[in-house]
């Protein structure tokens, strides 16, 4: 067993939490507000069909619309809740639930390795800290030769931009290019969210 993520200890202490997260997105699609920024961007990098991990999926907001583009995706979260969610909003994908340090998808019977791994909204910093290696070491397994983990988050979460590319360099991943955005603006030395490329080393 692994330390419990950051993520699962707030929904132990809020039970809500699960499903405030789900309607939130909920009703933003009602909106129509634009929900599929980072799938964009991860549609624009790889070939048409191809394999795409969405890791920490959560309710299943990137993942359905690189299905939707045509991929073939896998979704894992730690989150059964949000799984549950995932499967009834955006059938298609095969979503599951499971600890991303513990990521063993070839065990599942998932033996092909993934052309690109995209982890939205933050998952980083809601992992457990001591298992944040081992989750990019698991990125690294699963990855094709030429495949690419596109990983965003925000500044300020307890986890520093020079840490995580320590922990990445680590895991034998290494930055290809490095964006502040997901709408392709350069990163800076003061820029408040990091959308980082890494190919394996
Ligand atoms: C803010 S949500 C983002 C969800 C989704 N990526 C998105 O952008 O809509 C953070 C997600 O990280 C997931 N998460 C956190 N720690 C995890 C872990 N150790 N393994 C798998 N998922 C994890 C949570 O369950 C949650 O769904």
């Amino acid at each position: 067993m692994v330390e419990q993520s950051i993520w699962m200890q707030k929904v132990a202490a809020d039970p809500d939490h699960s499903s405030w997260f789900i309607e939130r997105f909920r009703s933003m699609a009602r909106a129509g507000d634009d929900l599929a920024g980072e799938a964009r961007l991860v549609d624009a990098m790889v070939a048409r069909r191809a394999r795409i991990l969405d890791a920490g999926c959560g309710s299943g907001r990137v993942g359905s619309a690189l299905a939707e583009a045509g991929h073939d995706v896998v979704g894992v979260d730690v989150d059964p809740a949000l799984i549950e969610a995932a499967e009834q909003d955006h059938p298609g994908p095969r979503w599951s639930v499971g600890d991303l340090a513990e990521l063993d998808l070839p065990a599942q019977g998932i033996t092909t390795p993934f052309d690109a791994i995209v982890c939205a909204g933050n998952v980083m910093t809601f992992l457990a800290p001591s298992t944040r290696r081992e989750v990019l070491r698991r990125f690294r397994a699963h990855l094709a030769p030429e495949g690419r983990s596109v990983i965003g988050f925000g500044a300020g979460r307890g986890y520093e931009f020079s840490e995580f590319l320590a922990d990445a360099a680590a895991c034998a991943l290494e930055p290809d290019l490095l964006l502040s955005t997901w709408d392709l603006r350069p990163f800076r030395d003061d820029s408040n969210f990091l959308v980082a490329f890494l190919r394996p080393a």
